[in-house]
C-alpha cells in the first residue's frame, strides 16, 4: 500500500514526528539526505507503525499515495530551500509540501506563492514542544490553504497533545500565518524564560537563597497560578547538582544563544509598531550575555557594586513579592504578544482567531501553562479585546501584585540585581495607565527641530509653531 503521508529530513525533530505519526496509525513513507538515518529509524522503531523506507528522493515521491502530503523537517533557511527545490519537479499538481521547520514567516509566504504558481500546495506548519513533544504531542500551527488543510488536519490533529479532548492543532490562516504565530511563541517563550531567569537572580542574589532551595519555591510556584511546563523544569534544573557535586546551574557557562525566531520576533513587531518591551528585552538580555569583552571591561571598572551591601527583606515577603511580579510581567508580555498576532493579522489579511491560539497552545508547546486557559476564556468573553491586560481576571491579577511589583522592581534597582524583563514590563504598565504622557514634549521637540507638526488637545488639526520666528503658531490642516 502507498504511504498516506511522508516525512523527508530525520533529525531528532522529524524522526520524532514520523514516529509520532506512524504510532497513530498512518503509514508514513520516510527520507533522509543520508540513508543511514533512515535505516536506523526503522530498525530501532519499526515496530511502532507502518514506515515506508526509502533511499532516494525519486523513491520517496513514488510510495506516497496521491494528492501527496510530503513534510519537510530539515534546518530553517536554505536547506528548506534546496529540498523544496529537489522535491518539486518530482510532484504533480494538487500535492501537499509541509515546511514544519522553524521557518521565517516572510520565506513560507515567498514560497506559498512559488509552488502555488506550480500548482503544489504549499504549508507552513510551526511546530513546538521539542524532541519530546514531536514525539507525544506537539501542539501545531498550521498556515496555508483551506484545502490543504482538508488534508493535512486530521492526521495533525491526532498526532497533537490534547487538552480536555481538543487537539493543540489548528489551521491558523493562509500563506504564513502558521509560521508568524509560531514565531510569535517563540518571544514569548523568551521572555517567559527571561522573566524566570530574572526571578532566579533576585532570589539569589538578594536573599542568598540556594539553587536548591529557589528550586523548591519554583515548585511550590508550580502549584498555583503560575502553573506552567517551564516553571516545572526551572524547579527541576535547580535542584540538578553537576557531576561535581556543584549545581548544576553553576558549572554552565552564563552566556544564553539564540536561534532566531526571538530576534524576528521583535524585528517583526518594530515593523508592525507593537511594543513588545517583554520579548525584546528578553532577546537583547541574551545579547548582552553573550558580550563577553564588554562584560569584563565593566567589571574591572565597576566592580563596586551595590550588591555588596545587600538587604535583607523578609524571605516570605520576599518570595511572594516576586512571585507577584513575575505574574503580572507574564502578564504584560503575553498582552504585547497577542496584540503582535492581531497586527500581524491585519498586516496580512490574515483571520487569525486569538482564542484558538491560546487554546492550542494550553498542551504540548513549550510555553504551556495553565495561564492559557484563563486567556482562552478571555477571548471566548470578548473575541475583540483590546488588549489582554484589561480583562477581568488579568487586571484583578495585575491590581493585587502592582505594589508588591514596584518593590521587586526597587529593590533590584537599588541592590544592582538587573531585571530588565520585569522593569520595562512594568513601564509599559505605568505608560499604558498614565493619563498624560511625556510624549507631548516630544512632539514639540520634533516640531521644533524640524518642523514635523503636532496636534492639539483641545482643537482638530496639524499645526507648527514658528520657533526661530515669531512663534506665532500656524495650521497646517
Ligand atoms: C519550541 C521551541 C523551539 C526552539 C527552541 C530553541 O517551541 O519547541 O521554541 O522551536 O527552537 O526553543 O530556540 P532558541 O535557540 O532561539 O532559544
Amino acid at each position: 500500500a502507498r504511504a498516506t503521508i511522508g516525512l523527508t529530513g530525520l533529525a531528532t525533530m522529524g524522526r520524532n514526528l514520523a514516529r509520532n505519526i506512524a504510532r497513530h496509525g498512518h503509514t508514513i513513507a520516510v527520507h533522509n539526505r543520508t540513508t543511514q538515518k533512515t535505516t536506523d529509524l526503522v530498525e530501532q522503531f519499526g515496530d511502532e507503525g507502518d514506515f515506508v523506507a526509502t533511499e532516494s528522493m525519486e523513491e520517496f515521491v513514488g510510495a506516497i499515495a496521491q494528492p501527496r502530503t510530503i513534510v519537510i523537517m530539515v534546518k530553517a533557511g536554505d536547506p528548506t530551500d534546496a529540498v523544496i527545490d529537489e522535491l518539486v519537479p518530482l510532484l504533480d499538481e494538487g500535492d501537499i509540501v509541509v515546511d514544519g521547520g522553524n521557518a521565517h514567516f516572510t520565506d513560507t509566504i515567498r514560497r506559498e506563492k512559488a509552488l502555488s504558481e506550480k500548482g503544489l500546495h504549499f504549508v507552513g506548519m510551526g511546530v513546538s514542544g521539542g524532541e519530546e513533544g514531536a514525539l507525544n504531542g506537539p501542539s501545531i500551527m498550521v498556515g496555508g490553504s483551506d484545502h490543504a488543510y482538508e488534508h493535512l488536519g486530521p492526521i495533525m490533529e491526532s498526532i497533537a497533545a490534547q487538552v480536555d479532548g481538543t487537539p493543540c492543532c489548528t489551521h491558523v490562516g493562509p500563506d504564513g500565518a502558521g509560521h508568524f504565530v509560531k514565531m510569535v511563541h517563540n518571544g514569548i517563550e523568551y521572555a517567559d524564560m527571561q522573566l524566570i531567569a530574572e526571578s532566579y537572580d533576585l532570589l539569589r542574589s538578594t536573599l542568598g537563597l540556594s539553587p536548591k532551595e529557589i528550586g523548591e519555591v519554583f515548585e511550590e510556584w508550580n502549584g498555583g497560578d503560575l502553573e506552567s511546563f517551564l516553571i516545572e523544569m526551572t524547579a527541576d534544573v535547580l535542584a540538578h547538582d553537576d557531576a561535581s557535586g556543584e549545581p548544576f546551574v553553576d558549572v554552565v557557562r552564563d552566556a544564553a544563544e539564540q536561534k532566531g525566531t526571538g530576534r524576528w520576533t521583535v524585528q517583526s513587531a518594530l515593523d508592525l509598531g507593537v511594543p513588545v518591551t517583554g520579548i525584546a528585552e528578553a532577546t537583547f538580555a541574551r545579547s548582552l550575555s553573550g558580550h563577553t569583552s564588554q562584560r569584563e571591561a565593566a567589571r574591572k571598572v565597576f566592580s563596586t557594586s551595590p550588591e555588596g551591601e545587600r538587604e535583607q527583606p523578609d524571605r516570605d515577603t520576599f518570595v511572594d513579592q516576586v512571585r507577584a511580579a513575575l505574574y503580572a510581567s507574564k502578564v504584560v508580555a503575553y498582552a504585547q504578544g497577542f496584540d503582535q498576532i492581531a497586527a500581524g493579522a491585519e498586516e496580512h489579511d490574515w483571520d487569525v482567531d486569538l482564542g484558538m491560539m491560546a487554546t492550542i497552545w494550553r498542551g504540548g508547546c513549550i510555553i504551556r501553562a495553565q495561564f492559557l486557559d484563563r486567556i482562552r476564556e478571555a477571548y471566548a468573553e470578548e473575541p475583540d479585546l483590546t488588549t489582554l491586560l484589561t480583562t477581568r481576571y488579568f487586571a484583578e491579577a495585575v491590581k493585587d501584585g502592582v505594589d508588591a511589583w514596584r518593590e521587586v522592581v526597587a529593590t533590584s534597582a537599588r541592590t544592582g540585581v538587573p531585571t530588565p524583563a520585569f522593569s520595562s514590563s512594568l513601564a509599559y504598565f505605568d505608560g499604558l495607565r498614565r493619563e498624560r504622557l511625556p510624549a507631548a514634549l516630544i512632539q514639540a521637540l520634533r516640531d521644533n527641530f524640524g518642523a514635523h507638526t503636532y496636534e492639539r488637545v483641545d482643537r482638530e488639526g496639524t499645526f507648527h509653531t514658528l520657533w526661530a520666528g515669531d512663534r506665532s503658531e500656524q495650521e497646517m490642516s
